[in-house]
Protein backbone atom coordinates (compact mmCIF):
# COMPACT_ATOMS: atom_id res chain seq x y z
CA UNK A 1 0.00 0.00 0.00
CA UNK A 2 1.42 2.93 -1.20
CA UNK A 3 1.90 5.30 3.03
CA UNK A 4 1.20 8.68 2.13
CA UNK A 5 0.81 10.37 5.88
CA UNK A 6 -1.70 12.74 6.62
CA UNK A 7 -2.13 15.38 9.22
CA UNK A 8 -3.45 12.56 11.47
CA UNK A 9 -0.91 10.19 10.77
CA UNK A 10 -2.75 7.38 9.57
CA UNK A 11 -1.84 5.88 5.96
CA UNK A 12 -3.37 6.93 2.60
CA UNK A 13 -4.62 4.95 0.31
CA UNK A 14 -5.60 5.89 -3.23
CA UNK A 15 -9.23 4.99 -4.40
CA UNK A 16 -8.58 3.02 -7.25
CA UNK A 17 -5.96 0.76 -4.69
CA UNK A 18 -8.18 0.25 -3.10
CA UNK A 19 -11.00 -0.96 -5.56
CA UNK A 20 -8.56 -2.99 -7.15
CA UNK A 21 -7.66 -4.55 -3.73
CA UNK A 22 -11.25 -5.12 -2.87
CA UNK A 23 -12.08 -6.92 -6.04
CA UNK A 24 -9.23 -9.27 -5.43
CA UNK A 25 -10.32 -9.79 -1.79
CA UNK A 26 -13.42 -11.17 -2.90
CA UNK A 27 -12.68 -13.78 -5.73
CA UNK A 28 -11.72 -15.69 -2.71
CA UNK A 29 -15.33 -15.79 -2.19
CA UNK A 30 -17.47 -13.85 0.58
CA UNK A 31 -19.82 -10.73 0.12
CA UNK A 32 -19.55 -7.06 -0.51
CA UNK A 33 -21.15 -6.51 2.93
CA UNK A 34 -18.95 -8.82 4.83
CA UNK A 35 -15.74 -7.16 3.17
CA UNK A 36 -17.17 -3.38 3.90
CA UNK A 37 -17.67 -4.60 7.33
CA UNK A 38 -14.29 -5.53 7.60
CA UNK A 39 -13.34 -2.13 6.08
CA UNK A 40 -15.19 -0.27 7.98
CA UNK A 41 -14.43 -1.36 11.34
CA UNK A 42 -10.85 -3.10 10.90
CA UNK A 43 -9.84 -0.11 8.40
CA UNK A 44 -11.83 2.81 9.87
CA UNK A 45 -13.11 3.46 6.42
CA UNK A 46 -16.95 4.53 6.74
CA UNK A 47 -19.56 2.63 4.02
CA UNK A 48 -20.38 5.87 2.54
CA UNK A 49 -16.68 6.91 2.03
CA UNK A 50 -16.41 3.95 0.21
CA UNK A 51 -19.40 4.64 -2.08
CA UNK A 52 -17.82 7.68 -2.79
CA UNK A 53 -14.78 6.27 -4.09
CA UNK A 54 -16.46 4.63 -6.37
CA UNK A 55 -17.51 8.28 -8.20
CA UNK A 56 -13.99 9.31 -7.91
CA UNK A 57 -11.48 6.86 -7.39
CA UNK A 58 -8.47 9.30 -7.95
CA UNK A 59 -8.91 10.49 -4.21
CA UNK A 60 -7.33 9.20 -1.18
CA UNK A 61 -8.82 7.86 1.91
CA UNK A 62 -7.12 7.41 5.39
CA UNK A 63 -6.92 3.97 6.84
CA UNK A 64 -6.46 2.80 9.99
CA UNK A 65 -4.52 -0.37 9.21
CA UNK A 66 -2.56 -1.54 6.64
CA UNK A 67 -4.39 -3.25 3.63
CA UNK A 68 -1.73 -6.05 3.94
CA UNK A 69 -3.39 -6.74 7.37
CA UNK A 70 -6.82 -6.67 6.63
CA UNK A 71 -6.04 -8.89 3.96
CA UNK A 72 -4.59 -11.46 6.65
CA UNK A 73 -7.78 -11.56 8.58
CA UNK A 74 -9.65 -11.71 5.21
CA UNK A 75 -8.23 -14.99 4.29
CA UNK A 76 -8.60 -16.27 8.11
CA UNK A 77 -12.35 -15.26 7.82
CA UNK A 78 -12.48 -17.46 4.08
CA UNK A 79 -10.55 -20.23 4.90
CA UNK A 80 -10.95 -21.37 9.02
CA UNK A 81 -14.65 -19.51 8.89
CA UNK A 82 -14.05 -17.57 11.60
CA UNK A 83 -16.42 -14.52 12.20
CA UNK A 84 -15.23 -11.21 11.30
CA UNK A 85 -16.32 -10.08 14.83
CA UNK A 86 -14.03 -12.05 16.81
CA UNK A 87 -11.08 -11.41 14.53
CA UNK A 88 -11.94 -7.83 14.91
CA UNK A 89 -12.76 -7.73 18.25
CA UNK A 90 -16.05 -5.72 18.19
CA UNK A 91 -19.56 -5.46 17.27
CA UNK A 92 -22.11 -2.74 16.31
CA UNK A 93 -25.14 -2.66 18.20
CA UNK A 94 -27.86 -0.34 18.78
CA UNK A 95 -25.59 3.30 19.66
CA UNK A 96 -22.79 1.07 20.93
CA UNK A 97 -19.66 -0.72 19.92
CA UNK A 98 -19.11 -4.11 22.43
CA UNK A 99 -15.92 -5.34 22.28
CA UNK A 100 -16.70 -9.66 21.47
CA UNK A 101 -14.42 -12.60 21.64
CA UNK A 102 -14.56 -15.96 21.39
CA UNK A 103 -15.91 -17.83 23.81
CA UNK A 104 -18.89 -15.09 23.71
CA UNK A 105 -22.23 -14.29 21.61
CA UNK A 106 -21.58 -11.79 18.83
CA UNK A 107 -24.71 -9.87 20.15
CA UNK A 108 -27.54 -10.04 17.56
CA UNK A 109 -29.36 -6.92 15.27
CA UNK A 110 -32.79 -8.54 16.43
CA UNK A 111 -31.61 -8.88 20.15
CA UNK A 112 -31.91 -4.99 19.41
CA UNK A 113 -35.96 -5.05 19.69
CA UNK A 114 -35.50 -6.44 23.49
CA UNK A 115 -34.46 -2.97 24.24
CA UNK A 116 -37.09 -1.32 22.51
CA UNK A 117 -40.26 -3.35 24.16
CA UNK A 118 -38.32 -2.78 27.54
CA UNK A 119 -38.47 0.73 27.15
CA UNK A 120 -41.54 0.72 25.82
CA UNK A 121 -43.11 -1.23 28.47
CA UNK A 122 -41.77 1.12 30.90
CA UNK A 123 -42.88 4.24 28.52
CA UNK A 124 -46.75 2.57 29.15
CA UNK A 125 -46.27 2.41 32.50
CA UNK A 126 -45.08 5.90 33.23
CA UNK A 127 -41.97 4.63 35.73
CA UNK A 128 -38.57 3.15 34.62
CA UNK A 129 -38.04 -0.32 36.31
CA UNK A 130 -35.66 0.51 39.53
CA UNK A 131 -34.06 -3.50 39.47
CA UNK A 132 -34.24 -5.15 36.36
CA UNK A 133 -32.23 -8.40 35.54
CA UNK A 134 -30.65 -9.59 32.27
CA UNK A 135 -30.21 -13.43 32.54
CA UNK A 136 -27.69 -14.57 29.92
CA UNK A 137 -26.02 -11.25 29.39
CA UNK A 138 -23.21 -12.46 27.35
CA UNK A 139 -21.00 -9.70 26.19
CA UNK A 140 -23.70 -7.53 28.43
CA UNK A 141 -25.21 -6.03 25.17
CA UNK A 142 -28.77 -5.32 26.73
CA UNK A 143 -27.74 -4.94 30.23
CA UNK A 144 -25.58 -1.97 28.92
CA UNK A 145 -28.48 -1.08 26.80
CA UNK A 146 -31.05 -0.90 29.41
CA UNK A 147 -28.42 1.05 32.07
CA UNK A 148 -28.13 3.63 29.61
CA UNK A 149 -32.16 4.03 29.24
CA UNK A 150 -32.31 4.12 32.57
CA UNK A 151 -29.57 5.61 34.85
CA UNK A 152 -30.99 5.99 37.94
CA UNK A 153 -32.06 2.21 37.78
CA UNK A 154 -29.97 -0.89 39.42
CA UNK A 155 -29.54 -4.03 37.00
CA UNK A 156 -28.26 -7.10 37.66
CA UNK A 157 -26.57 -9.00 34.75
CA UNK A 158 -25.98 -12.98 34.92
CA UNK A 159 -24.46 -15.53 32.96
CA UNK A 160 -23.10 -19.17 33.58
CA UNK A 161 -20.07 -18.68 31.62
CA UNK A 162 -16.94 -17.15 33.45
CA UNK A 163 -15.72 -15.67 29.69
CA UNK A 164 -18.92 -14.17 29.41
CA UNK A 165 -19.04 -12.24 32.21
CA UNK A 166 -15.76 -10.80 32.25
CA UNK A 167 -16.49 -10.10 28.26
CA UNK A 168 -19.61 -7.99 30.17
CA UNK A 169 -17.76 -6.29 32.57
CA UNK A 170 -15.36 -5.27 30.03
CA UNK A 171 -17.93 -3.59 27.99
CA UNK A 172 -19.93 -2.02 31.16
CA UNK A 173 -16.10 -0.75 32.26
CA UNK A 174 -15.77 0.79 29.38
CA UNK A 175 -19.30 2.72 29.12
CA UNK A 176 -19.18 3.75 32.92
CA UNK A 177 -21.95 1.27 33.71
CA UNK A 178 -20.23 -0.89 36.63
CA UNK A 179 -21.37 0.41 39.82
CA UNK A 180 -24.70 0.36 37.71
CA UNK A 181 -25.05 -3.18 37.00
CA UNK A 182 -23.78 -5.73 38.96
CA UNK A 183 -22.70 -9.20 37.44
CA UNK A 184 -23.34 -12.00 39.11
CA UNK A 185 -22.19 -15.92 37.80
CA UNK A 186 -24.74 -18.69 37.87
CA UNK A 187 -27.67 -20.98 36.60
CA UNK A 188 -30.68 -18.55 35.28
CA UNK A 189 -32.73 -17.37 38.37
CA UNK A 190 -30.47 -18.94 41.56
CA UNK A 191 -27.58 -15.83 41.86
CA UNK A 192 -30.62 -13.62 41.81
CA UNK A 193 -31.72 -15.55 44.70
CA UNK A 194 -32.25 -12.57 47.03
CA UNK A 195 -33.99 -10.14 44.84
CA UNK A 196 -36.74 -12.60 44.32
CA UNK A 197 -39.79 -10.88 44.54
CA UNK A 198 -38.23 -7.64 43.43
CA UNK A 199 -37.14 -8.03 40.29
CA UNK A 200 -39.56 -5.34 38.17
CA UNK A 201 -38.27 -6.28 34.89
CA UNK A 202 -36.14 -9.22 33.49
CA UNK A 203 -34.78 -9.82 29.65
CA UNK A 204 -33.14 -12.38 28.15
CA UNK A 205 -32.01 -14.09 25.09
CA UNK A 206 -31.72 -17.29 26.44
CA UNK A 207 -30.29 -19.89 23.98
CA UNK A 208 -33.15 -21.85 22.07
CA UNK A 209 -31.62 -23.57 19.17
CA UNK A 210 -32.70 -27.08 18.73
CA UNK A 211 -30.11 -29.66 18.74
CA UNK A 212 -30.87 -31.23 15.66
CA UNK A 213 -30.86 -28.23 13.83
CA UNK A 214 -27.23 -27.15 15.37
CA UNK A 215 -25.64 -29.33 12.96
CA UNK A 216 -27.10 -27.39 10.27
CA UNK A 217 -25.89 -23.70 11.58
CA UNK A 218 -23.61 -22.23 9.31
CA UNK A 219 -19.38 -23.39 10.28
CA UNK A 220 -19.48 -19.53 11.07
CA UNK A 221 -21.89 -19.88 13.77
CA UNK A 222 -21.16 -23.68 14.89
CA UNK A 223 -17.52 -23.77 14.83
CA UNK A 224 -16.56 -20.87 16.39
CA UNK A 225 -19.56 -19.55 18.70
CA UNK A 226 -19.88 -20.90 22.27
CA UNK A 227 -22.67 -24.35 21.78
CA UNK A 228 -23.52 -22.87 25.60
CA UNK A 229 -24.97 -19.62 24.24
CA UNK A 230 -27.28 -21.45 21.50
CA UNK A 231 -28.53 -24.74 21.82
CA UNK A 232 -30.77 -25.71 24.90
CA UNK A 233 -32.09 -29.28 24.18
CA UNK A 234 -34.07 -31.50 21.14
CA UNK A 235 -36.50 -28.64 21.27
CA UNK A 236 -34.40 -26.06 22.11
CA UNK A 237 -36.65 -24.98 25.17
CA UNK A 238 -34.89 -26.25 27.80
CA UNK A 239 -33.68 -22.93 28.89
CA UNK A 240 -36.75 -20.91 28.77
CA UNK A 241 -38.65 -24.24 30.56
CA UNK A 242 -36.59 -22.99 33.47
CA UNK A 243 -36.66 -19.32 32.41
CA UNK A 244 -40.50 -19.71 32.64
CA UNK A 245 -40.94 -21.90 35.98
CA UNK A 246 -38.71 -19.26 38.03
CA UNK A 247 -40.42 -15.96 37.00
CA UNK A 248 -43.29 -16.44 39.00
CA UNK A 249 -41.38 -16.11 42.48
CA UNK A 250 -38.29 -14.38 41.25
CA UNK A 251 -40.75 -11.06 39.55
CA UNK A 252 -42.05 -8.57 41.73
CA UNK A 253 -46.07 -8.30 41.77
CA UNK A 254 -46.67 -6.68 38.21
CA UNK A 255 -43.12 -7.39 37.28
CA UNK A 256 -42.43 -8.03 33.10
CA UNK A 257 -40.81 -10.86 31.82
CA UNK A 258 -39.08 -9.76 28.28
CA UNK A 259 -37.75 -13.05 26.07
CA UNK A 260 -36.25 -13.62 22.89
CA UNK A 261 -37.02 -17.10 21.04
CA UNK A 262 -36.31 -18.70 17.71
CA UNK A 263 -39.07 -18.17 15.65
CA UNK A 264 -40.99 -21.10 15.64
CA UNK A 265 -41.68 -21.55 19.28
CA UNK A 266 -43.87 -18.41 20.11
CA UNK A 267 -47.17 -20.74 20.70
CA UNK A 268 -45.01 -22.94 23.22
CA UNK A 269 -43.32 -20.13 24.41
CA UNK A 270 -46.59 -18.45 25.56
CA UNK A 271 -48.11 -22.08 26.81
CA UNK A 272 -44.89 -22.23 29.24
CA UNK A 273 -45.59 -18.64 30.27
CA UNK A 274 -49.05 -19.25 31.34
CA UNK A 275 -48.35 -22.52 32.34
CA UNK A 276 -45.79 -20.43 35.03
CA UNK A 277 -49.03 -18.65 36.24
CA UNK A 278 -47.51 -15.68 34.24
CA UNK A 279 -50.57 -13.14 32.39
CA UNK A 280 -50.77 -10.63 29.95
CA UNK A 281 -48.63 -13.16 27.99
CA UNK A 282 -47.92 -11.24 24.51
CA UNK A 283 -45.90 -12.04 21.43
CA UNK A 284 -44.40 -9.83 19.13
CA UNK A 285 -42.70 -9.71 15.95
CA UNK A 286 -38.99 -8.85 14.43
CA UNK A 287 -38.38 -6.63 11.72
CA UNK A 288 -39.21 -9.73 8.86
CA UNK A 289 -42.32 -10.36 10.98
CA UNK A 290 -41.45 -13.55 12.51
CA UNK A 291 -42.31 -13.98 16.16
CA UNK A 292 -39.35 -13.74 18.04
CA UNK A 293 -40.19 -12.21 21.45
CA UNK A 294 -42.16 -13.29 24.15
CA UNK A 295 -43.59 -10.71 27.32
CA UNK A 296 -45.23 -11.81 29.86
CA UNK A 297 -46.08 -10.30 33.44
CA UNK A 298 -46.47 -11.51 36.98
CA UNK A 299 -50.13 -11.16 38.69
CA UNK A 300 -50.88 -8.24 41.09
CA UNK A 301 -50.65 -9.21 44.78
CA UNK A 302 -53.88 -7.66 45.35
C1 LIG B 1 -28.08 -16.33 23.27
S1 LIG B 1 -26.81 -15.89 24.40
C2 LIG B 1 -27.30 -14.23 24.74
C3 LIG B 1 -26.16 -13.32 25.08
C4 LIG B 1 -26.57 -11.84 25.13
N1 LIG B 1 -27.61 -11.60 26.10
C5 LIG B 1 -27.04 -11.42 23.74
O1 LIG B 1 -28.25 -11.18 23.58
O2 LIG B 1 -26.20 -11.31 22.84
C6 LIG B 1 -27.27 -16.79 25.85
C7 LIG B 1 -26.40 -16.57 27.07
O3 LIG B 1 -26.91 -17.40 28.11
C8 LIG B 1 -25.82 -17.92 28.85
N2 LIG B 1 -26.26 -19.14 29.52
C9 LIG B 1 -26.40 -20.40 29.03
N3 LIG B 1 -26.85 -21.23 29.97
C10 LIG B 1 -27.01 -20.49 31.09
C11 LIG B 1 -27.47 -20.80 32.41
N4 LIG B 1 -27.85 -22.03 32.73
N5 LIG B 1 -27.53 -19.80 33.31
C12 LIG B 1 -27.15 -18.54 32.98
N6 LIG B 1 -26.71 -18.19 31.75
C13 LIG B 1 -26.64 -19.16 30.81
C14 LIG B 1 -24.75 -18.18 27.79
O4 LIG B 1 -23.48 -18.27 28.38
C15 LIG B 1 -24.94 -16.96 26.88
O5 LIG B 1 -24.10 -15.90 27.27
Amino acid sequence: MAADPTADNRPQVCGRELLQWRREQLKAGGTPAELNWLLEFQGGLPWRELQALHLQPERSVPLRVPLEEMAALWQRHRRQQEPLQYLVGCCPWRDLELQVAPGVLIPRQETELLVDLAEEIARAQGRTPQLWADLGTGSGCLALALAQAWPASRGIAVDLSPEALSQAQANLRSQGRLPQVELRQGDWWTPLRQQWGSLELVVANPPYIPDPIWQELDPVVRDHEPRLALSSGSDGLNAIRVIAAGAAEALAAEGWLLLEHHHDQSAAVQQLLLTAGLVEVEAYSDLEGHARFAVARRRSDR
